[in-house]
């Protein structure tokens, strides 16, 4: 298994080696270095009303979750029955406390273990074990995330990138479109697309008559960035109450009555590892990348609507044709990469921050 070591200064460092992406053992390998130890993206709050079964990363890390909502407190518990592992909520339901249609096994809200038929004599039970685990888990701007096991508390893995998120003003936003994008590449080939506009002018044709490329920035952060892209003059821009990252002002959320006003075109923040949340003049849209096999990758597109009214207009208009734009680029790279000519390339240090900063955080966990 080779380890990955990217130089922290982008004028001497070269990109991820391609057996990153070529070889299974490091794909497999990915799963609990990389995405069992960072956060994912459950949902929003709004969509959990009792008692909701989930699934961390379906396909891939596939850990069954339980998301309980109680007057007082939202939680994931792990949905599996520590008896012998039935799933215990197999449907979205309302109920005071969990049991499990297998043999009887009952378990609070909170996930302890309540009681079991015939296990009279048993010894040393019930222990610690027979409790349901609860994740780590968290909740920002109404969004829901989980960890199996994270390296940071999230408001330390989110951090400088915090208020973006917690500034949306979910009161506003409303999920009017789940969608699944299949991609024939590996999910990092994917991401390190999305972590550059340097492409914009050569890719997306349209997207560079909205956005201004000249004045598109990069700002990293320590498992998260931020793009920002202004728009041209005239081209729709986003307006709202803002939000503050580091020392400048970001408007974002779309408040209704709000006469702040700014050119942003669009922002997009990335969590590590596979976490995209890109605000545009109508509302939020999520992408959550979810790997599959070392050469497909599923993206989820979760459209959240503050208002309606500008969905054909400026950067965030034609989502599908910039999708099927980066989709074939990326395809393409899947390809180019297992050239036995290809090992790995250099950075452009003022369009690829993005980039390289992806890769830094995956040779660091990947150790
Ligand atoms: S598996 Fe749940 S009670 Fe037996
Ligand atoms: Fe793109």
């Amino acid at each position: 298994m080779p380890l990955f070591e990217i130089d922290p200064d982008i004028r001497k460092a070269r990109t991820l080696a391609s057996e990153f992406y070529t070889d299974p053992a490091c794909f497999e390998l990915s799963k609990e270095k990389i995405f069992v130890h960072s956060w994912q993206f459950l949902g929003h709050a709004d969509e959990v009303d009792g008692l909701k079964p989930a699934t961390i990363l379906p396909g891939f890390l596939d850990e069954p979750v339980l998301l309980v909502k109680t007057d007082e407190t939202l939680a994931c518990l792990s949905n599996v029955c520590t008896h012998r592992g039935k799933i215990l909520v197999e449907e979205p339901c309302q109920a005071n406390l969990i049991r499990c249609g297998y043999h009887g096994r009952r378990f609070s809200l909170d996930g302890k273990f309540l009681s079991m038929p015939e296990f009279e004599g048993v010894e040393n039970f019930p222990c610690e074990s027979d409790n349901l685990r609860q994740l780590p888990f968290s909740t920002l701007g109404g969004f829901m995330f989980a960890s199996i096991d994270p390296v940071a508390p999230f408001n330390a893995f989110v951090n400088d990138a915090a208020p973006l998120l917690g500034d949306t003003q979910p009161q506003l936003l409303r999920l009017v479109e789940t969608r699944e994008y299949e991609v024939n590449a590996h999910w990092a080939l994917y991401c390190e697309n999305y972590l550059e506009g340097f492409h914009i002018p050569y890719v997306h044709r349209s997207l560079s008559e909205i956005v201004d490329y000249g004045s598109y920035t990069t700002e990293t952060f320590r498992y998260s960035s931020l793009q920002t892209a202004l728009s041209e003059p005239g081209a729709p821009s986003i307006t709202g109450t803002g939000f503050q990252v580091g020392d400048e002002r970001h408007p974002v959320a779309t408040a209704p009555g709000s006469d702040a006003h700014s050119n942003i075109a669009a922002s997009y923040l990335f969590i590590f590892p596979n976490l995209m949340f890109n605000f545009y003049p109508w509302g939020l849209s999520v992408n959550v990348v979810r790997p599959v096999t070392p050469s497909k990758t599923v993206v989820e597109f979760l459209t959240y609507v503050s208002d309606e009214t500008l969905m054909e207009t400026g950067a965030g208009a034609d989502l599908h044709g910039v999708e099927m734009e980066d989709e074939a680029v990326v395809e393409s790279v899947q390809k180019g990469i297992r050239s036995r000519f290809y090992s790995h390339g250099r950075y452009s240090p003022t369009r690829e921050q993005g980039t390289h900063h992806f890769h830094r955080l995956i040779a660091e966990f990947m150790k």
